[in-house]
């Protein structure tokens, strides 16, 4: 058993690391724990959000059972812990109860002022889960009171002050939650890429998880009195309607698919999508005929009838409930150009290519994307290309096809894309990032963080999410760089 005492996040992981015996590295406000040996293998990592706010997931697979202590009574944080595979056991010292934290359940706790936690992370498996500690001591005012008094309402929620017994919330599974959270224990950077990332799917991850627990909090009288397993066959139902969406799908045939009676059907469902059966099926095939109407040139009819529809008025009827406008009107605002079309792509530049060369092709794009109504941003970094252009479909995908037979780089690699609302390089004919790949925080222009281009690419590998969060994050910050 290992106690840990240390103050900072970081001297915490450092000594895990230590007895572990696994490789420990920290850069700016991350630290990052990789473990392959006899003791197991996997990452841990930190991320400070910000002073009093910290991100640590774990990835990990351990050989034996390992138990540690961690004496945070000094810090009193207040946790949010969620799970997305694998479980752990969790106990307060003062008391006996050990509790388990299994797959997708959502857990708040907060330990009394001078109580220690035990973490016991069981032998053989995979765990992969995010701990997000908010520790009020640390914020400064600002932040305390920022965002509306987002985490004033936090603390006081959970009546972290002055209390001598600890508060837990053991939740119901959320898979709702498992996104953002999905995001941060794949996100294993510590640079400034990494943060930026994690920033973002932190505070999801936590709003996520508090609506999560003031909406079981509000319902505390309408059990909906399902165990587990049968809640998870209803989550996989959501994926057998995806799977299905062409057929008459009926509460009859779920309820025989998901072996569980119609009523239990219609209240594990009602839970966890929040709507009844029925309309969570016509949610779901409006969804896929949102997809269908934005990327391929199918006419209505043949949509109506792919998502298993007969009569193509109820189907505009439907659409119109769920996004506010006919079929036929979205699909002029997509011709319209009103809706953004977005292609990422890498490559391999040539060898032979030179910075005039580039910066020719750069100023000769620039006119020719002017032209089209087309914007973006390229990043040249070590022969590698990564580009984002985006505009109207027709325009977008025929420059892709002239950029993609260039022979000026080779390995042309989509990473995303699709359509969204809005341009992320307003303005930006052909934006480049400067210095080699270097970027400017935005928060301190003095501060300079290299990317390595090829390290990024790999972990955005299509996630759009990802994808996404990265060019904005990268064009805010080139607003400042100017
Ligand atoms: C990495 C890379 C990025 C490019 N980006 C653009 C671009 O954003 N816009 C553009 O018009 N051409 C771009 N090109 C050049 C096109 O492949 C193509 O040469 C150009 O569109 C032809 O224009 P032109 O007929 O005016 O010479 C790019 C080429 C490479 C290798």
């Amino acid at each position: 058993m290992l106690n840990i005492s240390e103050l900072t996040p970081a001297d915490q992981l450092r000594k895990l690391a230590v007895f572990l015996e696994a490789d420990f590295s920290e850069s700016l406000g991350a630290s990052k724990l990789v473990l392959d040996n006899d003791n197991g293998k996997g990452v841990i990592t930190n991320h400070v959000i910000f002073s009093g706010l910290v991100v640590r997931t774990y990835n990990i697979k351990l050989s034996e059972e390992f138990i540690f202590t961690k004496d945070e009574s000094q810090m009193n944080p207040l946790y949010f812990l969620y799970c997305i595979e694998g479980y752990f056991y969790h106990k307060f010292e003062n008391t006996d109860k050990v509790n388990k934290i299994g797959h997708l359940q959502n857990v708040i706790l907060s330990s009394a002022t001078d109580e220690q936690n035990t973490i016991i992370l069981p032998a053989n498996v995979q765990i992969s889960m995010t701990a997000i500690l908010a520790m009020k001591e640390n914020m400064t005012e600002d932040v305390y009171h920022s965002r509306e008094g987002l985490w004033k309402d936090v603390f006081e929620l959970f009546e972290v002050d002055g209390q001598d017994t600890a508060f837990q919330y053991f939740g119901e599974i959320s898979p709702r939650i498992a996104e953002h959270t999905t995001l941060l224990v794949k996100n294993t950077r510590t640079d400034v890429i990494g943060r930026l990332l994690a920033e973002s799917a932190v505070l999801k991850t936590i709003s996520e998880q508090i609506d999560s627990y003031q909406k079981s909090d509000a319902n505390t009288n309408t059990t909906h009195g399902l165990r587990d397993d049968e809640l998870r066959k209803i989550i996989d139902l959501g994926d057998y309607i995806k799977s299905n969406i062409g057929s008459k799908l009926s509460v009859k045939e779920l309820s025989r698919t998901a072996a569980m009676g119609p009523a239990k059907l219609q209240s594990g469902v009602q839970h966890i999508f929040g709507e009844t059966v029925n309309s969570l099926i016509i949610r779901l095939k409006m969804e896929r005929a949102r997809e269908l109407l934005l990327n391929t040139n199918n006419t209505i009819s043949e949509i109506v009838y792919s998502i298993g529809l007969s009569s193509r008025s109820y189907f505009s009827k439907k659409y119109k409930e769920v996004y506010g406008l006919l079929p036929s009107d979205f699909r002029k605002k997509v011709c319209d150009k009103e809706v953004i079309f977005e292609l990422s792509y890498r490559s391999k530049a040539k060898k032979s290519l030179t910075q005039s060369d580039i910066d020719k092709m750069v100023s000769n794009s620039r006119s020719n994307n002017m032209r089209h109504n087309i914007s973006g941003c390229l990043v040249h970094h070590e022969a590698t290309f990564f580009q984002m252009i985006e505009g109207s479909k027709k325009d977008v995908l025929e420059l892709y096809n002239s950029i993609k037979s260039d022979d000026r780089h080779t390995n042309v690699e989509i990473i995303w894309k699709g359509f969204t609302v809005g341009r992320t390089f307003e303005g930006w004919h052909l934006a480049t990032v400067s210095g080699g790949g270097d970027l400017r925080s935005q928060d301190d222009p003095q501060l300079f963080e290299h990317i390595n281009v090829n390290e990024m690419l790999d972990s955005l590998k299509n996630t759009s999410v990802a994808a996404d969060i990265l060019w904005k994050r990268v064009s805010d910050r080139m607003k400042v760089a100017g």
